[in-house]
C-alpha cells in the first residue's frame, strides 16, 4: 500500500465513523426526537458507500497547514453530508430519475419521493450543525468561515445553481441568454454542479488552517482544475464505464442530451482536456512544494479511477 492509499483509506474510515456518530438515533440538545424512519433513511444514504473523495480533500488540505485530528474529519463529514443530500435529490424522478446509487437501490425506490426529499433536507441541515460546532474548530472566526464556505459552495451560486443550469442545458428550462456557448458554457455548469463542492473542500481545509490570501488563491486554482477534471472523468465513466463497477447507471448523459466535454469533443477530446486540466492543477500547487504531494496524487488518482 502506498502512502497515498494508506491516507485515503484512513480518511474514508474516519469519515465513516464520524458519520455513524452524527447519525445516531438519540436526539441532540434542542432537537425534540429523531424519527426512526427518517434517521434510518439518512443512514441508508450516507453510510457504507462512496469514495469519500471530498472529506479526504478537506483532511489533506488542512494537513498542509499542520491541522489534523477530529476537526478536519468533522468538517469533511459535514461536506460529505451535503454531497450525499445532493445525490439523493439528483436521483429523484423529477431530476435524473436513477434507480441505482453506490451499488444500491436509490432511496426513493426503496421508500418514496417524499422520504428522499426529507432525508436530503435533513442531511443538508445537519451538515451546518456539524460545521458550526466547537469540536470542528475552536476558533469562532474559523467556524464562521467554514459555515459560510459550505453555504456558498452548496447553494444558489454553487452546486444547486449548477444543477439548475444542468437541467436547463438538457432543454428543461429556457436557456439564460447570458449563458456562454460551447466549452465555456459546459465549464460554467461543471464548475458549479460539481466544482463548487470540491472547491469548498479545499476552502474548508484552508479555513481550518487559517490560510493566507495567497495560499487560498493557489488552492482555488488547484480546486478549479480538480473539480473540472472530476466531472470530465464522471462524464467519461458515464459514456464508457460499467454500471456494475460504477454502482450507478451508465450511458445516461448522451440519452438525456447533457452538455459535457464528450458531447463537445468526443471521448478522446475529453481525455485530452482531462490531461491538460490535471497539469494546470499540478502547476497551481507549486507554492506548496513537497507538502502538497498527496494533493498532487489526488489529481492523478482522479484520472485513473474506475468509479
Ligand atoms: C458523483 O460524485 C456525483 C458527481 C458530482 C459527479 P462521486 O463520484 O464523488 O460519488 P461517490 O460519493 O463516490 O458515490
Ligand atoms: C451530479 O452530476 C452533480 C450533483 C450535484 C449530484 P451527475 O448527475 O452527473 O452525477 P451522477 O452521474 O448522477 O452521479
Ligand atoms: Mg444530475
Ligand atoms: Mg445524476
Ligand atoms: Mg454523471
Amino acid at each position: 500500500m502506498t502512502e497515498f492509499e494508506r491516507r485515503a483509506a484512513e480518511a474514508a474510515e474516519a469519515t465513516e465513523r464520524m458519520l455513524e456518530a452524527l447519525l445516531a438515533d438519540d436526539a441532540l440538545a434542542g432537537e425534540v426526537m429523531r424519527p426512526p424512519l427518517l434517521i434510518s433513511a439518512m443512514r441508508y444514504v450516507a453510510l457504507g458507500g462512496g469514495k469519500r473523495f471530498r472529506p479526504f480533500l478537506v483532511i489533506e488540505t488542512a494537513r498542509l497547514f499542520g491541522v489534523s485530528g477530529d476537526g478536519p474529519v468533522r468538517a469533511g463529514a459535514a461536506l460529505e453530508l451535503v454531497h450525499c443530500y445532493s445525490l439523493v435529490h439528483d436521483d429523484l424522478p423529477a431530476m435524473d430519475d436513477d434507480d441505482m446509487r453506490r451499488g444500491r437501490p436509490t432511496l426513493h425506490t426503496v421508500h418514496d419521493d417524499a422520504m428522499a426529499v426529507l432525508a436530503g433536507d435533513a442531511l443538508l441541515t445537519l451538515a451546518f450543525d456539524v460545521a458550526a460546532a466547537t469540536a470542528t474548530a475552536a476558533s469562532a472566526a474559523r467556524r464562521i468561515d467554514l459555515v459560510r464556505t459550505l453555504a456558498r459552495g452548496a447553494g444558489v451560486g454553487g452546486m444547486v445553481g449548477g444543477q439548475l443550469l444542468d437541467l436547463a442545458a438538457e432543454g428543461r428550462y429556457p436557456p439564460d441568454p447570458a449563458h456562454p456557448s460551447g466549452e465555456a458554457g459546459v465549464i460554467r455548469i461543471q464548475s458549479m454542479k460539481t466544482g463548487a463542492l470540491i472547491k469548498a473542500a479545499c476552502r474548508m481545509g484552508a479555513a481550518l488552517g487559517g490560510a493566507s490570501r495567497r495560499e487560498r488563491q493557489a488552492l482555488d486554482g488547484y480546486a478549479d482544475a480538480l473539480g473540472l477534471a472530476f466531472q470530465i472523468k464522471d462524464d467519461l465513466l458515464d459514456a464508457e464505464g460499467d454500471a456494475a463497477v460504477l454502482g450507478k447507471a451508465a450511458g445516461k448523459d448522451s440519452a438525456a442530451g447533457k452538455a459535457t466535454f464528450i458531447s463537445l469533443h468526443g471521448a478522446d477530446g475529453a481525455r485530452r482536456r482531462l490531461a491538460e486540466v490535471a497539469q494546470a492543477g499540478d502547476a497551481a500547487l507549486l507554492p506548496f512544494g513537497d507538502r502538497a504531494a498527496i494533493l498532487r496524487e489526488l489529481m492523478a488518482f482522479n484520472s485513473r479511477r474506475i468509479s
